[in-house]
């Protein structure tokens, strides 16, 4: 672990919204007052009627509830778009940035108005009302954004799909939320590849009862199958639409969307977010840690697939009027060089990723980097996953120049917004940490029994007391809710990830400590690709870690049991990889397969992951404890026929 520590540039002291000692002194206050603290802090929305209740929260066992704001009424799209019109109806909202780098638009609010106002309009002809789960299946093209905003300004609840997920991902989160209009493209476009986003609806959609509606925004013009009376162009439908839409008002806690995201077991859950307190959270966070000003350009390299684009190109940059870019494209497309020439293009000024993307494009050296000016850029952010120094390091001195603070930025899906940050003005860095938690955030590392751990110390991460941007439930499952973040350590909420707060009490997170695994940033629980292998007729038994990838961060090791009878052979590994793309999506191929005919399992029959783990890692000189293994024999055999010998 680096101990190296960047001081905070004087100049950032002085224009940053905190200073050090300003953060010390509102941190004290968001702890010491939480109510307080935050109905100051919820005056940043506007609200329709005012909340006079701010905090009610339980983490009691069985009994969770947590609401925020609860009897205040307000609308998200009121926040993110109409009430910028008095002040700031000529300035670019969005700039969209398109996979073909001649290709790239400007959207004023007024535009941004106009367009959220009709496409809710268009969903309100199709039947969608307040309460109405609505999916998006969408590219990263300005749709997405007016699809969003649209769902919030007439209430419906929106949940996207991350366009690289299969027809049977997409299928199961229609079906669990069961929404009857999908949002889709003719094909999405990434690094010139095209993808066939409504074939994969059509797919999905031969899978579930409920849908009803197929909204088609043409993207590449391709020839798609359109099915009459339940498919319907975009273009099409909204030339028959009026142009004024009036916000439904909304009550703080009424559902904003839903949000598919692994864990240890079972299926993807739905996260629920809500309205008033996810968006002060998001709002606030995005003022703070990425110091925003009136006129800076903000760029979130994240897909509106995950949280990510939710909270920080789509919902807190809005919410602050801020200039948010969304790209379409990918960092090596058409050149290496392509994130920069962005960044020159738009003149970006804050620059947010994630650690793989960095990983990457450091393997290219720094040539493609230098030639770009990047004279614009004053803050980076990374998230998604830990950053090691060596990544932290080549991001600071090649793309910032040795300028620009990098602000580490922890959070997850659950928890709407950023919680361990430094904040640019206020927080020395330390490369590798997410360094201290934000106003409100009271973290607590605890041992294996939930003792809590003073000063250094490494342990579990919880979080002791709630915050407004926290998620209120898993959608049709609040019992799955309660065991999965509230059971592991009574009165807290779980984290999963492990870390370690040093002596300055910073903090570094040391990655997920139960079996979901962080691939290139994106959350893959190893229980789906599990079930994915041994839907496969010739696999009897499968077994999936993560191992430590150079540029991934983690990678999927899976070891496969196959039927009697059936021999392993590099073409069934292939078969099995194109299987599980199929079947989850890209992101959960797996990396490294090993055929074993047997897994080390207790007398009573359960999976000792640790020891897999060990082997996945190629560190299985040290493999603990294995006398309770009912046949320790498979061991010394999967160790022989190990995948990653490094
Ligand atoms: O393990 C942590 C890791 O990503 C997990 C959350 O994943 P997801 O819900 O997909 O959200 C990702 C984007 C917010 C966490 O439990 N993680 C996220 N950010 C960091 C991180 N690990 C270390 N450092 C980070 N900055």
């Amino acid at each position: 672990m680096s101990e190296k520590i960047y001081p905070v540039p004087a100049e950032w002291a002085k224009r940053a919204w905190v200073d050090d000692a300003k953060y010390k002194s509102m941190y004290a206050a968001s702890v010491a007052d939480p109510a307080g603290f935050w109905a100051e802090h919820g005056k940043r929305i506007d609200w329709i009627k005012p909340f006079t209740k701010v905090k009610d929260v339980s983490y009691a066992p069985g009994a969770v509830s947590i609401k925020w704001f609860e009897d205040g009424v307000t609308n998200v799209a009121l926040n993110c778009v109409d009430r910028h019109l008095a002040r700031r109806a000529d300035q670019v909202a969005i700039i969209w940035e398109g996979d073909d780098p001649n290709e790239s638009k400007s959207v004023t609010y007024r535009e941004l108005h106009a367009e959220v106002c009709r496409f809710a309009n268009v969903l309100k002809a199709h039947g969608v009302k307040k309460g109405d789960r609505v999916t998006i299946y969408l590219p990263m093209i300005l749709e997405a954004a007016y699809a969003m905003l649209a769902c919030a300004r007439i209430g419906a609840i929106h949940s996207i799909v991350f366009g690289g997920f299969s027809p049977d991902s997409l299928a199961s989160r229609i079906e669990d939320a069961s929404s009857a209009v999908v949002i889709t493209a003719d094909e999405g476009l990434r690094g010139g590849r095209k993808v066939p986003l409504k074939a994969n609806v059509d797919a999905a959609a031969d899978k579930v009862d409920c849908l009803k509606t197929v909204i088609v925004v043409r993207r590449t013009g391709g020839a798609v199958t359109m099915q009459a009376g339940r498919d319907v162009y975009y273009d099409e439908a909204v030339k028959s639409v009026p142009a004024d839409c009036p916000v439904e008002p909304m009550n703080a806690e009424d559902p904003l969307f839903l949000l598919y995201t692994s864990g240890s077991t079972g299926k993807p859950k739905g996260v629920v977010h809500t309205t008033g307190g996810y968006l002060v959270y998001a709002a606030m966070t995005h003022q703070y840690v990425f110091d925003y000003h009136d006129g800076d350009i903000y760029w979130c390299t994240a897909d509106v697939g995950w949280v990510t684009g939710h909270s920080y190109i789509v919902y807190g940059p809005l919410a602050n009027g801020a200039t948010t870019l969304m790209f379409e494209g990918i960092p090596t497309y058409p050149s290496i060089s392509r994130f920069w020439d962005v960044v020159d293009k738009h003149k970006v000024n804050i620059f947010y990723t994630a650690p793989t993307a960095i990983r990457s494009l450091m393997g290219a050296g720094e040539d493609p980097v230098k030639k770009t000016s990047r004279a614009s850029l004053r803050l980076l952010g990374s998230v998604g996953e830990p950053i090691n120094p060596e990544a932290w390091e080549w991001y600071y001195r090649v793309v910032g120049d040795n300028r620009c603070p990098i602000v580490d930025t922890w959070w997850q899906t659950e928890t709407g917004g950023i919680l361990i940050t430094p904040l640019p003005g206020a927080t020395a860095l330390k490369p590798g940490s997410a360094t201290r938690p934000f106003f409100g955030i009271r973290p607590e590392v605890v041992d294996a029994d939930g003792k809590v751990l003073e000063g250094a110390c490494e342990g579990n991460l919880v979080i002791a007391d709630s915050w407004p941007g926290q998620m209120r439930t898993v959608y049709g499952d609040h019992q799955r809710f309660m065991e999965t973040y509230f059971s592991t350590y009574p009165n807290k909420y779980f984290t999963g990830d492990g870390c370690r707060r040093d002596a300055d009490g910073f903090y570094w997170i040391t990655g997920r400590v139960d079996d979901v695994i962080n691939v290139s940033g994106h959350r893959m629980g190893t229980a789906e690709v599990e079930s994915a292998l041994v839907a496969h007729p010739k696999v009897s038994e499968a077994a999936v870690v993560g191992y430590p990838h150079d540029i991934k961060g983690q990678g999927i090791y899976a070891y496969v049991t196959l039927m009697t009878g059936i021999e392993p052979s590099e073409e069934l590994r292939k078969e099995l990889v194109t299987w599980v793309r199929k079947e989850i999506g890209p992101i959960a191929s797996p990396d490294l397969i090993q055929f074993a005919p047997g897994l080390p399992k207790t007398r009573s029959g359960k999976i000792m992951r640790r020891i897999l783990r060990k082997i996945a890692e190629d560190e299985f000189g040290n493999l603990g404890d294995t006398s309770t293994l009912a046949d320790p024999g498979v061991v010394n055999d999967l160790i022989d026929h190990r995948q990653n010998k490094r």
